[in-house]
């Protein structure tokens, strides 16, 4: 096993609590523009999350009433997303350089975990033959090149490519009225994209151009 599974296993138990610091805000804003950003999601609709952690995001968009599968390479990951949402999901091993769903799905999700593509414009070729609407991933633009990432997904057939800054922090707490504020700056245009320059990710939402 790599040094990095075996922290991945380790840490598999009580992923999401450990990882972010109000769980609730930052995995209900990733799931609120899962589910708005380019394309838009309808109840029933199927995400497939492709390295999935333990799963912690499955619960905030099974809330909105969409379908979760869920899919990680270490199984220790699988086991405790196996535990925190039973039978409400599908939560399987897999490699997300491999996986290919039995039935297309709505939407395909990667968070935190795009650089684990052995080649990235070959993963999204690949996502996009079973994917109907779109591929929803958060990218940092300081290790990235964007410019390249989207000309990659249109490439792919994402013909529609949205980029939405995304400020809830992941290891802060932050009182609610400054989570609003937060989502306020995300659409400040030149000022969000300045704040991009030292901290933050984006979120892309990749659709297709007949959704
Ligand atoms: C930083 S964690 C992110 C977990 C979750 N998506 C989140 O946002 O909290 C990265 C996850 O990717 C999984 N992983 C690493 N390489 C993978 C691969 N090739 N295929 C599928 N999952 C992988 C790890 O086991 C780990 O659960």
């Amino acid at each position: 096993m790599t040094a990095k599974r075996e922290q991945y296993a380790r840490k598999a138990e009580g992923w999401t609590d450990a990882e972010y610091a109000d769980a609730r805000a930052y995995l209900d804003h990733r799931a609120e523009l899962i589910a708005t950003l380019g394309a838009p999601l309808r109840a029933g609709d199927e995400v497939l999350d492709l390295a999935c952690g333990d799963g912690g995001l499955g619960e905030h968009l099974l809330a909105r009433g969409l379908r979760y599968t869920g899919i990680d390479s270490e199984p220790a990951m699988v086991d405790a997303a196996r535990r925190r949402l039973g039978d409400r999901a599908t939560i399987g091993v897999g490699d997300l350089n491999a996986f290919v769903p039995e039935a297309p799905v709505a939407a395909t999700t990667v968070f935190r975990a795009i650089y684990y593509a052995n080649d990235r414009a070959a993963f999204f070729a690949r996502v996009a033959r079973f994917t109907e609407r779109k591929l929803v991933f958060d990218l940092n633009p300081r290790q990235y090149p964007v410019a390249d990432v989207v000309a990659e997904l249109e490439e792919a057939g994402f013909g529609r490519v949205v980029l939405r800054p995304f400020f809830v922090p992941q290891t802060q707490r932050l009182p609610g009225p400054a989570v609003a504020l937060a989502k306020t700056a995300e659409r400040t245009g030149p000022l969000a994209r300045l704040a991009l320059r030292v901290r933050f990710t984006y979120l892309v939402a990749a659709s297709r151009p007949t959704s």
